[in-house]
Parts: structure tokens; sequence; C-alpha cells
């Protein structure tokens, strides 16, 4: 029986004191069981995972869509935060410490951590984003010249995706991590041989990452 913090959801403790918490963020249609497996990249962290809120024809997502890659912007912002009061709230429920939490999170997962990041920094420490893809865009003024901004400076990102994904362009990929960038956010991208699917090669650089960071 999970505590009710906003979200359906699995807690397993860390194995080793200390260690980060990933939030495990999973794709369309998926539960808050797909993606703990993953959690064996981090050896010894905490693990939490929600289950998304919105429905779409049953298949559980972390935010509503208009159209495959048609973002409702109103609906994902609302969305990312609550799933970041969520992550303040079981934090303080299952003790860990809210500055060591690294998402990760697959496709609709990847979309909601990276809002979650513009929208609420400091929420997440960093975060690996399999097959993302442009959530919004958090600065329409971007092109002006505008102060810096450094809302996610000390926030590491790894962007990992597919090479020839029917769904996101590799202008989009590149477009996520400028805009990341901007934000002050340090990003790594890697390319995939595959399309939306992950790759054993996806938990490979997301495992090698992950030791660099805890
Ligand atoms: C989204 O809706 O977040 C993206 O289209 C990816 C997905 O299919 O979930």
């Amino acid at each position: 029986m999970t505590a009710d913090l906003g979200f359906v959801h699995v807690f397993k403790p860390a194995q080793n004191p200390g260690a980060a918490t990933l939030l495990l963020l999973h794709g369309t249609g998926g539960d808050e069981h797909d993606m703990v497996p993953l959690g064996g990249l981090a050896p010894g962290a905490a693990l939490l995972s929600p289950r998304g809120k919105v429905l779409e024809n049953g298949m559980p997502r972390f935010f509503r869509r208009l159209a495959e890659g048609v973002f409702d912007v109103e609906d994902l912002k609302l969305r990312a935060g609550e799933l970041a009061d969520f992550v303040i709230a079981a934090a303080a429920h299952y003790r860990f410490d809210p500055s060591r939490v690294i998402a990760m999170g697959f496709s609709n997962g990847a979309n909601i951590a990276s809002a979650t990041m513009f929208l609420r920094p400091g929420v997440l420490k960093g975060g690996i984003l399999f097959r993302a893809m442009v959530p919004f865009e958090p600065d329409p003024d971007a092109a002006s010249p505008t102060p810096q901004d450094t809302r996610l400076s000390g926030t590491r990102v790894l962007i990992s995706n597919g090479r020839v994904d029917p769904i996101v362009s590799r202008e989009e990929t590149e477009r996520l991590a400028r805009i990341l960038q901007r934000a002050g956010a340090d990003v790594e991208v890697h390319w995939q041989p595959a399309g939306h699917q992950l790759m054993p090669s996806d938990f490979a650089v997301a495992k090698t990452w992950l030791q660099s960071i805890r």
C-alpha cells in the first residue's frame, strides 16, 4: 500500500544511504511499473515511479495532447506543476533528499520531465530524456537579446534520441538541446541507431551518464 501523494506510484527506497532518487516517467500507455527495471542503471538509487493521470483512449499519459506531437500546453503546464508538487511531497513522506532527484523519462515521460525543468527549476537536479520532443517554447522572445537565462544552471540533461525516429526529427532534438542550453543546462545529446523504441545502447549511455552524475 503506497501513500496517497496525488499520483498512483511505486516507491523503492535507496539501497545505498545517501544515493540519489530516480524519478521514472513512462511513455504513453505505460504505467508506474514500466520503468522500474531501468532503476538497475543506477544501482542503489531510490526509485519513484508515478502513473500519468491523463487517459487517452484508456492509455495513461502525463498530459493531454490534441494530436500526435501537438500538445495541450495549458494542460502540460498544469500537470508539470502537479508532478513537481508530487516529487516534493514524496521527498518529505519517504525522507529522501529533494535536492538529488534525477528524472528518467521515455517519450511522453521525457516531455513532462523537460517541462518540469523549465517550469519548476530546482525540483529536478537533472534528467535522462529518451526520445524527447520540445514540450513547449519556453521563451517566445528568445530570438531577441535578453539577459542571460540561468534558471537551469547546474541542471544536467542527457537526451538519447533515435536517428530514424518517425515522430521526433533531428531538428526537433537539436532545438530541445538549444532551448535547454539557453536556460543554462549542461546538455549531452546521444544519437541511437533507432526509431522511437529504446535499444540496449540507450541503456549503456544512460548508465555511464548516471555514474558521472552521482
Ligand atoms: C507525447 O505525446 O508526449 C509524444 O507524442 C510522445 C508520445 O507519443 O507519447
